[in-house]
């Protein structure tokens, strides 16, 4: 057993149900709390008296004193391209001159560029690259994320990385979520019969993924795939169990979030470009809108999902990274936090509950974390600081651990290998 206690500030974001309009902000400050875990599950949180009261054999817990220290949920980040090959770097240093991804994107470069190398990478190449990504994810607080495929773009490639995925699951500590994305850009052999590719996504694609992959996903925007298209992917999908999340309104208000309201999708991603009305359309639908400031950000998209508007009209708001190797060059929640803080209007307490309960939603994850209270999952980050506000000083080494399933998995940023002990 595990007790943490005497934390200057724990934030439990306790729930089951995502965070929306006025309670988007309830993050659950307990002042003086404490966290007692037995194995992988939480056993109480709360006040560090009323969670002492618990422990009924003081000789089998080890106690951390957390004074001085403040304590959030494992981030819970419900967007990710983490798994490809090669390197896009010369996309920034063109973006630094100016050129806007779309342009990088209609001339061959983008997310083509990454399909080239990942279709070429070996299933072994491809899950040691991404072991870096992900133990810089989870050095950052990640302790579950959603990935996706969709650098693939045939049958064989796509499945190789889902397959990819589910190895990394059992082969590092974040817990992961698989998506299918066949439909995330037109791959050169089928320029100009994008028909014929988003039928060979329908027909190949979606029964091949169908029991690798829990979600099926969509680049619907201006350039990419149509809302028909789109519609026609996410439902061809949902018919062979793969839930519907999609890439909405990005680069320009393309219809993306009215077809999440129509398929009922669990989530609604990006949004930069959202209109009212899809804003309306995603609130009486339930559906959670991801926000990605940090690719907003790396692509100099000029703009920031508008999170106060959908906030007020009651949709709850969840922040991923969309770490990939265009815009995604941020592997931090807390960087997006900050953004999301400091660019978008949201409250720090907001923040939080979108990067961890909100998350987690976004995932179906809910009743097994993305809080801290009795019987989810102890997975939870210990900030070096008392105060939260910490988190968003970009720069300074804000967490001190990560724990996952109740095992110390980081430690003063380095990675605690699996055998050298429990939390
Ligand atoms: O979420 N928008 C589509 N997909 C990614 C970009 C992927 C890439 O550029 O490789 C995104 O931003
Ligand atoms: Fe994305």
């Amino acid at each position: 057993m595990l007790l943490i206690e005497h934390l200057d500030q724990l934030y439990t974001c306790t729930g089951t149900t995502a965070r929306s309009g006025a309670s988007q902000s309830d993050a659950g400050l307990v002042t003086d709390g404490a966290v007692l875990s037995d194995g992988p599950t939480i056993i109480a949180a709360g006040p560090t008296a009323d969670v002492r009261s618990r422990v009924t054999d003081p000789s089998a817990i080890r106690v951390i004193d957390g004074r001085g220290r403040s304590l959030v949920p494992g981030f819970v980040d419900g967007h990710t391209h983490v798994v490809f090959a090669g390197d896009r770097r010369e996309e920034l240093r063109r973006r630094l001159d100016g050129v806007a991804y779309a342009d990088i994107a209609a001339a061959g470069g983008g997310i083509l560029s990454t399909v080239r190398a990942t279709r070429s990478a070996t299933e072994a190449q491809l899950i040691e690259e991404t072991s870096v990504r992900l133990a810089e994810m989870l050095a950052a607080g990640t302790t579950t994320c959603e990935a996706k495929s969709g650098y693939g773009l045939d049958v064989e490639s796509e499945v190789r990385m889902l397959r990819v995925i589910g190895a990394l699951g059992a082969r590092q500590p974040i817990e992961l979520s698989a998506t299918f994305m066949g439909a995330h850009e037109v791959p050169p052999e089928y320029r100009g019969r994008q028909t014929d590719f988003v039928r060979l996504v329908i027909d190949k694609m979606i029964p091949a993924a169908a029991g690798i992959a829990e979600w099926c996903d969509v680049f619907c925007d201006t350039g990419f795939f149509t809302p028909d298209e789109s519609r026609a992917i996410l439902e061809a999908g949902a018919a062979r169990g793969l839930k519907p999340r999609i890439h909405a309104d990005e680069l320009a208000p393309s219809g993306g979030s009215a077809v999440a309201a129509e398929v009922g999708a669990r989530s609604a991603d990006h949004l930069v470009h959202v209109p009212p009305a899809g804003i309306a359309a995603l609130a009486a639908a339930g559906v959670v809108a991801t926000l990605l400031p940090t690719a907003a950000f790396y692509l100099k998209l000029g703009k920031l999902a508008p999170a106060r508007d959908l906030i007020a009209a009651g949709v709850p708001v969840a922040l991923a990274t969309d770490v990939n190797p265009g815009g995604g060059f941020s592997p931090s929640m807390p960087f997006a936090m900050t953004l999301a803080c400091f660019g978008m209007g949201l409250s720090l307490e907001e923040a939080l509950a979108a990067a961890t309960l909100n998350g987690a939603c976004s995932l179906d994850l809910q009743h097994e974390l993305g809080s801290i209270e009795a019987g989810k999952r102890a997975d939870l980050v210990v900030l070096r600081s008392p105060r939260l506000l910490d988190l968003v000083r970009v720069g300074v080494p804000a967490i001190r651990a990560v724990v996952k399933n109740g095992r110390e998995v980081v430690r003063e940023g380095s990675l605690v290998p699996r055998d050298a002990g429990s939390a």
